[in-house]
Protein backbone atom coordinates (compact mmCIF):
# COMPACT_ATOMS: atom_id res chain seq x y z
CA UNK A 1 0.00 0.00 0.00
CA UNK A 2 1.08 3.85 -0.97
CA UNK A 3 1.98 5.63 2.36
CA UNK A 4 2.82 9.09 2.58
CA UNK A 5 4.54 10.57 5.45
CA UNK A 6 3.36 14.34 6.23
CA UNK A 7 4.37 17.23 8.83
CA UNK A 8 7.91 16.00 9.53
CA UNK A 9 10.80 17.49 8.58
CA UNK A 10 13.17 15.86 6.07
CA UNK A 11 16.57 16.24 6.90
CA UNK A 12 19.86 14.62 4.37
CA UNK A 13 23.56 15.01 3.98
CA UNK A 14 22.85 18.13 2.06
CA UNK A 15 19.44 19.89 2.89
CA UNK A 16 16.80 20.36 5.44
CA UNK A 17 13.56 21.30 4.25
CA UNK A 18 9.05 20.63 5.33
CA UNK A 19 7.93 18.05 2.79
CA UNK A 20 5.55 14.95 2.54
CA UNK A 21 7.24 11.75 0.88
CA UNK A 22 4.58 9.66 -1.01
CA UNK A 23 6.02 5.74 -1.09
CA UNK A 24 5.53 3.86 -4.10
CA UNK A 25 6.19 0.00 -4.09
CA UNK A 26 9.21 0.29 -1.74
CA UNK A 27 10.73 3.54 -3.32
CA UNK A 28 10.21 7.13 -2.83
CA UNK A 29 7.76 7.88 -5.29
CA UNK A 30 7.51 12.45 -4.50
CA UNK A 31 8.83 15.05 -2.56
CA UNK A 32 6.30 17.72 -1.85
CA UNK A 33 3.64 19.65 -0.46
CA UNK A 34 0.29 18.02 0.13
CA UNK A 35 0.91 14.85 -2.08
CA UNK A 36 -1.73 13.03 -2.30
CA UNK A 37 -2.53 9.18 -3.38
CA UNK A 38 -5.76 6.75 -3.39
CA UNK A 39 -5.91 4.44 -0.46
CA UNK A 40 -2.40 5.75 0.70
CA UNK A 41 -1.90 5.37 4.19
CA UNK A 42 -1.08 9.09 5.86
CA UNK A 43 1.61 8.76 8.77
CA UNK A 44 2.01 12.01 10.89
CA UNK A 45 5.31 12.87 11.71
CA UNK A 46 4.66 16.14 13.60
CA UNK A 47 7.43 17.40 15.31
CA UNK A 48 9.87 14.55 14.25
CA UNK A 49 13.19 14.40 11.30
CA UNK A 50 12.37 12.23 8.80
CA UNK A 51 16.11 10.79 8.30
CA UNK A 52 16.97 8.18 5.51
CA UNK A 53 17.55 5.02 7.19
CA UNK A 54 21.25 4.73 8.83
CA UNK A 55 23.93 2.67 6.94
CA UNK A 56 26.58 0.68 8.93
CA UNK A 57 29.20 -0.67 7.21
CA UNK A 58 30.72 -2.74 10.29
CA UNK A 59 29.02 -4.96 11.69
CA UNK A 60 30.19 -8.96 13.08
CA UNK A 61 26.64 -10.54 13.70
CA UNK A 62 27.02 -14.92 14.37
CA UNK A 63 31.13 -14.66 13.96
CA UNK A 64 33.26 -17.44 15.22
CA UNK A 65 36.17 -15.23 17.14
CA UNK A 66 38.06 -15.78 20.27
CA UNK A 67 36.89 -19.06 21.13
CA UNK A 68 33.16 -18.17 20.90
CA UNK A 69 30.85 -16.94 18.78
CA UNK A 70 28.90 -13.62 18.62
CA UNK A 71 25.61 -13.50 21.00
CA UNK A 72 24.00 -11.47 18.37
CA UNK A 73 22.52 -13.42 14.60
CA UNK A 74 21.28 -11.99 11.72
CA UNK A 75 17.74 -12.01 13.53
CA UNK A 76 18.87 -10.16 16.94
CA UNK A 77 21.60 -8.14 15.30
CA UNK A 78 19.46 -6.69 12.79
CA UNK A 79 16.20 -6.03 15.20
CA UNK A 80 18.52 -4.21 17.54
CA UNK A 81 19.92 -2.22 14.24
CA UNK A 82 16.51 -1.66 13.09
CA UNK A 83 15.42 -0.15 16.40
CA UNK A 84 18.33 2.04 16.36
CA UNK A 85 17.30 3.70 13.25
CA UNK A 86 19.75 1.82 10.92
CA UNK A 87 18.14 0.03 7.57
CA UNK A 88 21.24 -1.42 5.65
CA UNK A 89 24.44 -3.19 7.23
CA UNK A 90 27.41 -4.62 5.97
CA UNK A 91 29.03 -7.06 7.76
CA UNK A 92 32.14 -9.13 7.16
CA UNK A 93 32.41 -12.72 6.03
CA UNK A 94 35.37 -14.52 7.47
CA UNK A 95 37.07 -16.59 4.70
CA UNK A 96 39.40 -19.69 5.49
CA UNK A 97 43.14 -19.94 4.01
CA UNK A 98 43.14 -22.62 1.31
CA UNK A 99 39.25 -22.83 0.91
CA UNK A 100 37.57 -20.99 -1.58
CA UNK A 101 36.26 -17.48 -1.19
CA UNK A 102 32.80 -18.27 -2.36
CA UNK A 103 32.40 -21.28 0.33
CA UNK A 104 32.92 -18.70 3.03
CA UNK A 105 30.34 -16.23 1.19
CA UNK A 106 27.75 -19.27 1.14
CA UNK A 107 28.39 -19.89 4.79
CA UNK A 108 27.53 -16.05 5.47
CA UNK A 109 24.40 -16.35 3.37
CA UNK A 110 23.52 -19.52 5.53
CA UNK A 111 23.77 -17.17 8.49
CA UNK A 112 21.54 -14.40 7.41
CA UNK A 113 19.10 -15.07 5.24
CA UNK A 114 16.06 -15.66 6.36
CA UNK A 115 16.60 -13.75 9.91
CA UNK A 116 17.99 -10.41 8.75
CA UNK A 117 14.73 -7.77 9.31
CA UNK A 118 16.37 -4.85 7.13
CA UNK A 119 19.03 -4.94 4.10
CA UNK A 120 22.35 -6.21 4.38
CA UNK A 121 25.22 -6.75 2.23
CA UNK A 122 29.17 -8.04 2.86
CA UNK A 123 32.69 -7.15 2.81
CA UNK A 124 34.92 -10.04 2.22
CA UNK A 125 37.76 -11.01 4.29
CA UNK A 126 41.14 -11.63 2.10
CA UNK A 127 43.31 -13.41 4.48
CA UNK A 128 45.86 -14.55 1.45
CA UNK A 129 46.63 -14.34 -2.09
CA UNK A 130 47.78 -16.41 -4.12
CA UNK A 131 46.71 -18.02 -7.86
CA UNK A 132 43.46 -19.67 -6.67
CA UNK A 133 42.37 -16.42 -4.44
CA UNK A 134 43.46 -14.08 -7.56
CA UNK A 135 41.37 -16.54 -10.19
CA UNK A 136 38.10 -16.74 -7.89
CA UNK A 137 38.04 -13.09 -6.91
CA UNK A 138 36.59 -11.32 -10.04
CA UNK A 139 34.03 -13.79 -10.06
CA UNK A 140 33.09 -14.03 -6.68
CA UNK A 141 32.56 -9.93 -7.01
CA UNK A 142 30.61 -9.91 -10.22
CA UNK A 143 28.45 -12.58 -9.11
CA UNK A 144 27.77 -11.79 -4.97
CA UNK A 145 28.39 -7.58 -6.13
CA UNK A 146 31.10 -8.02 -3.04
CA UNK A 147 33.49 -4.76 -3.68
CA UNK A 148 35.04 -4.19 -0.25
CA UNK A 149 38.03 -6.73 0.87
CA UNK A 150 38.85 -6.46 4.63
CA UNK A 151 42.60 -6.88 5.76
CA UNK A 152 43.22 -7.48 9.34
CA UNK A 153 47.02 -5.56 10.14
CA UNK A 154 46.56 -7.28 13.71
CA UNK A 155 45.46 -10.78 15.27
CA UNK A 156 48.36 -12.44 15.23
CA UNK A 157 47.86 -16.55 14.12
CA UNK A 158 44.39 -16.09 13.64
CA UNK A 159 43.34 -13.44 11.28
CA UNK A 160 46.74 -11.33 10.34
CA UNK A 161 47.84 -10.69 7.16
CA UNK A 162 51.61 -10.04 6.26
CA UNK A 163 52.31 -6.76 4.76
CA UNK A 164 52.75 -8.62 0.87
CA UNK A 165 49.30 -9.67 1.21
CA UNK A 166 47.83 -6.29 2.00
CA UNK A 167 49.73 -4.89 -0.80
CA UNK A 168 48.94 -7.51 -3.46
CA UNK A 169 45.15 -6.92 -2.02
CA UNK A 170 45.54 -2.97 -2.71
CA UNK A 171 46.79 -3.59 -6.53
CA UNK A 172 43.84 -6.25 -7.24
CA UNK A 173 41.22 -3.29 -5.58
CA UNK A 174 42.74 -1.43 -8.02
CA UNK A 175 42.17 -3.42 -10.86
CA UNK A 176 39.02 -4.85 -10.38
CA UNK A 177 37.16 -1.25 -8.46
CA UNK A 178 37.08 -2.53 -4.91
CA UNK A 179 37.76 -0.33 -1.54
CA UNK A 180 40.29 -2.17 0.62
CA UNK A 181 39.70 -1.74 4.26
CA UNK A 182 42.17 -2.54 7.37
CA UNK A 183 42.25 -2.88 10.87
CA UNK A 184 45.14 -1.44 11.02
CA UNK A 185 47.17 -2.36 14.08
CA UNK A 186 50.76 -3.50 14.16
CA UNK A 187 49.90 -7.22 15.53
CA UNK A 188 53.17 -8.44 15.83
CA UNK A 189 54.55 -6.13 18.07
CA UNK A 190 51.19 -6.12 20.07
CA UNK A 191 51.64 -10.25 20.40
CA UNK A 192 55.67 -9.12 21.94
CA UNK A 193 53.94 -6.82 24.24
CA UNK A 194 51.45 -9.13 25.45
CA UNK A 195 53.36 -12.18 26.38
CA UNK A 196 55.42 -9.54 28.40
CA UNK A 197 52.90 -8.69 29.99
CA UNK A 198 51.66 -12.05 30.75
CA UNK A 199 54.66 -13.51 31.63
CA UNK A 200 54.88 -10.36 34.23
CA UNK A 201 51.69 -11.52 35.80
CA UNK A 202 49.53 -8.74 34.75
CA UNK A 203 46.50 -10.43 33.46
CA UNK A 204 43.64 -7.89 34.12
CA UNK A 205 41.55 -6.34 31.44
CA UNK A 206 43.19 -2.96 31.33
CA UNK A 207 46.18 -4.90 30.03
CA UNK A 208 44.63 -5.25 26.96
CA UNK A 209 44.62 -1.24 26.68
CA UNK A 210 48.07 -1.53 27.83
CA UNK A 211 49.63 -3.82 25.40
CA UNK A 212 48.33 -2.25 22.03
CA UNK A 213 49.11 1.08 22.51
CA UNK A 214 47.98 4.21 20.03
CA UNK A 215 51.67 4.18 18.47
CA UNK A 216 50.60 0.64 17.02
CA UNK A 217 47.79 1.70 15.76
CA UNK A 218 49.34 4.68 14.19
CA UNK A 219 52.46 2.77 12.74
CA UNK A 220 49.58 0.60 11.00
CA UNK A 221 47.95 3.90 9.68
CA UNK A 222 50.45 4.87 8.36
CA UNK A 223 51.96 1.82 6.72
CA UNK A 224 48.95 1.00 5.11
CA UNK A 225 48.59 4.31 3.36
CA UNK A 226 51.85 4.50 2.40
CA UNK A 227 51.27 0.71 0.89
CA UNK A 228 48.20 2.15 -0.67
CA UNK A 229 49.66 4.78 -1.98
CA UNK A 230 52.45 2.73 -3.52
CA UNK A 231 49.63 0.58 -5.05
CA UNK A 232 47.64 3.42 -6.38
CA UNK A 233 44.85 2.46 -4.82
CA UNK A 234 42.32 3.54 -2.26
CA UNK A 235 41.91 2.72 1.44
CA UNK A 236 39.39 3.01 4.55
CA UNK A 237 40.51 2.16 7.75
CA UNK A 238 38.25 0.88 10.24
CA UNK A 239 37.13 1.53 13.78
CA UNK A 240 39.89 4.90 14.10
CA UNK A 241 40.33 5.48 17.60
CA UNK A 242 43.21 8.03 18.36
CA UNK A 243 44.98 10.90 17.36
CA UNK A 244 48.06 8.73 16.19
CA UNK A 245 46.12 7.25 13.74
CA UNK A 246 43.54 10.53 12.95
CA UNK A 247 46.14 12.69 12.07
CA UNK A 248 47.91 10.41 9.56
CA UNK A 249 44.47 9.53 7.98
CA UNK A 250 44.30 13.38 7.81
CA UNK A 251 47.90 14.16 6.27
CA UNK A 252 47.24 11.73 3.73
CA UNK A 253 43.77 13.45 2.29
CA UNK A 254 45.95 16.84 2.27
CA UNK A 255 48.26 14.79 -0.33
CA UNK A 256 45.43 13.80 -2.20
CA UNK A 257 45.56 9.84 -1.37
CA UNK A 258 42.31 7.69 -1.80
CA UNK A 259 41.76 7.66 2.03
CA UNK A 260 38.63 7.37 3.79
CA UNK A 261 38.18 7.04 7.68
CA UNK A 262 35.49 5.64 10.01
CA UNK A 263 35.64 5.48 13.89
CA UNK A 264 32.71 4.10 16.16
CA UNK A 265 30.78 5.17 19.22
CA UNK A 266 32.67 4.07 21.84
CA UNK A 267 35.86 5.80 20.88
CA UNK A 268 33.82 9.20 21.05
CA UNK A 269 31.97 8.59 24.13
CA UNK A 270 34.10 6.12 26.76
CA UNK A 271 37.77 6.11 27.46
CA UNK A 272 40.66 3.62 28.21
CA UNK A 273 39.70 4.39 32.38
CA UNK A 274 36.80 1.85 31.62
CA UNK A 275 39.03 -1.44 31.70
CA UNK A 276 40.17 -0.33 34.99
CA UNK A 277 36.57 -1.35 36.80
CA UNK A 278 36.35 -3.55 38.96
CA UNK A 279 35.27 -7.18 39.42
CA UNK A 280 36.35 -8.23 35.83
CA UNK A 281 33.67 -5.83 34.30
CA UNK A 282 36.37 -4.25 32.86
CA UNK A 283 35.97 -6.43 30.47
CA UNK A 284 32.89 -5.73 28.83
CA UNK A 285 35.27 -2.71 27.59
CA UNK A 286 37.42 -4.65 25.38
CA UNK A 287 37.79 -3.69 21.93
CA UNK A 288 40.37 -4.02 19.41
CA UNK A 289 41.96 -1.37 18.98
CA UNK A 290 41.16 -0.35 22.77
CA UNK A 291 39.16 2.47 24.37
CA UNK A 292 42.25 5.21 24.53
CA UNK A 293 42.89 8.26 26.91
CA UNK A 294 40.29 10.71 26.71
CA UNK A 295 41.93 13.70 25.12
CA UNK A 296 41.25 11.36 22.22
CA UNK A 297 37.73 11.97 21.68
CA UNK A 298 38.15 15.89 20.65
CA UNK A 299 40.56 14.47 18.09
CA UNK A 300 37.76 12.55 17.01
CA UNK A 301 35.15 14.54 17.22
CA UNK A 302 37.00 17.12 15.14
CA UNK A 303 38.31 15.12 12.84
CA UNK A 304 34.55 14.36 12.41
CA UNK A 305 33.40 17.28 12.08
CA UNK A 306 36.31 18.52 9.19
CA UNK A 307 35.55 15.58 7.32
CA UNK A 308 38.68 13.77 8.05
CA UNK A 309 37.10 11.10 9.28
CA UNK A 310 33.81 9.91 7.27
CA UNK A 311 31.69 7.70 9.07
CA UNK A 312 30.76 5.88 12.38
CA UNK A 313 30.19 1.95 11.82
CA UNK A 314 29.03 0.08 14.81
CA UNK A 315 31.66 -2.38 14.39
CA UNK A 316 28.92 -4.56 16.68
CA UNK A 317 30.44 -7.32 18.31
CA UNK A 318 28.69 -8.81 21.10
CA UNK A 319 29.67 -11.41 23.51
CA UNK A 320 28.03 -11.60 27.32
CA UNK A 321 29.63 -10.73 29.83
CA UNK A 322 28.60 -14.06 31.40
CA UNK A 323 30.26 -17.29 30.24
CA UNK A 324 31.76 -15.36 26.88
CA UNK A 325 33.68 -12.56 28.26
CA UNK A 326 34.67 -14.74 31.16
CA UNK A 327 36.78 -16.39 29.04
CA UNK A 328 39.42 -13.89 29.99
CA UNK A 329 39.32 -14.56 33.55
CA UNK A 330 43.06 -14.73 34.61
CA UNK A 331 44.18 -13.72 31.37
CA UNK A 332 43.16 -10.50 29.41
CA UNK A 333 44.29 -12.03 25.83
CA UNK A 334 41.65 -14.63 26.22
CA UNK A 335 38.70 -11.86 26.64
CA UNK A 336 36.86 -11.95 23.43
CA UNK A 337 37.37 -8.71 22.09
CA UNK A 338 34.71 -6.73 21.08
CA UNK A 339 31.01 -5.16 22.32
CA UNK A 340 27.64 -4.33 21.71
CA UNK A 341 26.75 -0.73 19.55
CA UNK A 342 24.39 -1.52 16.39
CA UNK A 343 21.29 -0.25 18.28
CA UNK A 344 22.82 2.45 20.04
CA UNK A 345 25.33 3.72 17.22
CA UNK A 346 22.71 7.14 15.58
CA UNK A 347 21.10 7.91 19.09
CA UNK A 348 24.63 8.53 20.59
CA UNK A 349 25.56 10.49 17.64
CA UNK A 350 22.65 12.43 17.50
CA UNK A 351 22.76 13.48 21.07
CA UNK A 352 26.36 13.59 21.46
CA UNK A 353 26.81 15.39 18.12
CA UNK A 354 23.81 17.25 16.88
CA UNK A 355 22.25 18.33 20.67
CA UNK A 356 25.89 19.18 21.74
CA UNK A 357 26.63 21.36 19.13
CA UNK A 358 29.62 19.18 17.78
CA UNK A 359 27.89 18.53 14.37
CA UNK A 360 24.79 20.10 12.00
CA UNK A 361 22.49 17.70 11.54
CA UNK A 362 22.76 17.32 7.86
CA UNK A 363 26.28 16.03 9.11
CA UNK A 364 25.14 13.68 11.55
CA UNK A 365 23.07 12.51 8.56
CA UNK A 366 26.26 12.14 6.36
CA UNK A 367 28.42 10.55 9.11
CA UNK A 368 25.78 7.90 9.85
CA UNK A 369 24.15 6.89 6.86
CA UNK A 370 25.22 9.05 3.59
CA UNK A 371 28.86 8.51 3.27
CA UNK A 372 28.76 4.53 4.19
CA UNK A 373 26.77 4.54 1.01
CA UNK A 374 28.71 6.30 -1.52
CA UNK A 375 31.47 4.68 -0.04
CA UNK A 376 30.28 1.22 -0.03
CA UNK A 377 28.81 1.05 -3.56
CA UNK A 378 25.02 1.79 -2.15
CA UNK A 379 24.47 5.28 -3.36
CA UNK A 380 21.32 6.73 -4.01
CA UNK A 381 19.31 3.46 -3.43
CA UNK A 382 20.54 4.01 -0.03
CA UNK A 383 21.48 6.72 2.10
CA UNK A 384 19.49 9.81 1.64
CA UNK A 385 16.31 10.88 0.80
CA UNK A 386 15.59 11.23 -3.00
CA UNK A 387 12.90 10.16 -5.52
CA UNK A 388 13.77 6.30 -7.01
CA UNK A 389 15.46 5.70 -3.65
CA UNK A 390 14.42 2.73 -1.60
CA UNK A 391 12.07 4.43 0.90
CA UNK A 392 14.24 3.62 3.99
CA UNK A 393 13.31 5.66 6.13
CA UNK A 394 13.77 6.97 10.32
CA UNK A 395 10.74 8.47 11.84
CA UNK A 396 13.37 10.63 14.61
CA UNK A 397 12.14 12.30 17.76
CA UNK A 398 15.14 14.81 18.48
CA UNK A 399 13.83 15.57 21.95
CA UNK A 400 12.75 12.24 23.19
CA UNK A 401 15.18 11.54 26.36
CA UNK A 402 15.93 8.08 27.92
CA UNK A 403 18.48 6.48 29.36
CA UNK A 404 20.68 4.00 27.40
CA UNK A 405 20.39 0.40 29.37
CA UNK A 406 20.51 -3.16 29.33
CA UNK A 407 17.15 -3.41 30.63
CA UNK A 408 15.67 -1.84 27.40
CA UNK A 409 17.65 -2.82 24.49
CA UNK A 410 17.28 -5.35 21.93
CA UNK A 411 20.59 -6.64 21.89
CA UNK A 412 20.88 -10.50 22.89
CA UNK A 413 23.26 -9.98 25.41
CA UNK A 414 23.37 -9.27 29.06
CA UNK A 415 24.85 -5.38 29.29
CA UNK A 416 24.92 -2.55 27.47
CA UNK A 417 28.45 -0.71 27.20
CA UNK A 418 26.84 2.49 27.53
CA UNK A 419 24.54 1.51 30.74
CA UNK A 420 23.11 4.27 32.47
CA UNK A 421 24.23 7.06 29.62
CA UNK A 422 21.10 9.80 29.19
CA UNK A 423 21.02 10.28 25.43
CA UNK A 424 18.15 13.14 23.68
CA UNK A 425 16.81 11.60 20.31
CA UNK A 426 15.46 8.50 19.52
CA UNK A 427 13.67 6.43 15.94
CA UNK A 428 9.93 6.43 16.44
CA UNK A 429 9.46 4.49 13.67
CA UNK A 430 11.30 3.19 10.83
CA UNK A 431 10.95 1.80 7.18
CA UNK A 432 12.45 -0.32 5.39
CA UNK A 433 11.76 -0.53 1.93
CA UNK A 434 8.67 1.19 2.67
CA UNK A 435 7.39 -1.36 4.94
CA UNK A 436 7.33 -0.35 8.55
CA UNK A 437 10.07 -2.68 10.64
CA UNK A 438 9.15 -0.30 13.80
CA UNK A 439 5.78 1.27 14.63
CA UNK A 440 5.82 3.26 17.20
CA UNK A 441 9.16 1.93 18.90
CA UNK A 442 7.44 -1.59 18.55
CA UNK A 443 9.31 -4.58 16.31
CA UNK A 444 6.75 -5.06 13.64
CA UNK A 445 8.76 -6.61 11.03
CA UNK A 446 9.64 -10.26 9.49
CA UNK A 447 12.99 -11.91 10.25
CA UNK A 448 13.92 -12.98 6.44
CA UNK A 449 12.23 -9.46 4.80
CA UNK A 450 16.34 -8.15 4.79
CA UNK A 451 17.23 -8.36 1.35
CA UNK A 452 20.82 -9.24 0.25
CA UNK A 453 22.44 -5.94 -1.65
CA UNK A 454 24.74 -6.77 -4.60
CA UNK A 455 27.11 -3.57 -4.44
CA UNK A 456 28.32 -1.31 -7.44
CA UNK A 457 32.17 -1.25 -7.81
CA UNK A 458 34.18 1.67 -5.96
CA UNK A 459 34.42 4.85 -8.26
CA UNK A 460 37.00 7.35 -6.88
CA UNK A 461 34.15 10.49 -7.25
CA UNK A 462 31.86 8.28 -4.83
CA UNK A 463 32.81 10.50 -1.62
O1 LIG B 1 37.25 -5.58 19.20
C1 LIG B 1 36.78 -5.61 18.09
N1 LIG B 1 36.90 -4.57 17.30
N2 LIG B 1 36.09 -6.71 17.69
C2 LIG B 1 35.57 -6.96 16.43
C3 LIG B 1 36.58 -7.44 15.43
C4 LIG B 1 37.33 -6.28 14.85
O2 LIG B 1 38.54 -6.22 15.04
O3 LIG B 1 36.75 -5.44 14.21
ZN1 LIG C 1 38.97 -4.72 13.73
ZN1 LIG D 1 35.11 -5.03 13.47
Amino acid sequence: MAKIITNGTVVTAADTYQADLLIEDGRIAAIGHNLQADGAEVIDAQGCLVLPGGVDPHTHLDMPFGGTTTADDFETGTIAAAFGGTTTIIDFCLTNKGKPLQSAVETWHEKSAGKAVIDYGFHLMIGEINDAVLEELPHVMEKEGITSFKVFMAYKNVFQADDATLFRTMLTAKQHGALVMVHAENGDVIEYLVEQALAQGNTDPIYHALTRPPQAEGEATGRAIELTALADSQLYVVHVTCAEAANRIAEARQKGYRIWGETCPQYLVLDQSCLEKPDFEGAKYVWSPPLREKWNQDVLWNALKSGQLQTVGSDQCSFNFKGQKELGLGDFSKIPNGGPIIEDRMSILFSEGVKKGRLTANEFVNIVSTNAAKLFGLFPQKGTIAVGSDADIVIFDPNRERTLSVETHHMNVDYNAFEGMNVTGEPVSVLSRGEFVIRDKQFVGTPGSGKYLKRKRFASDNS
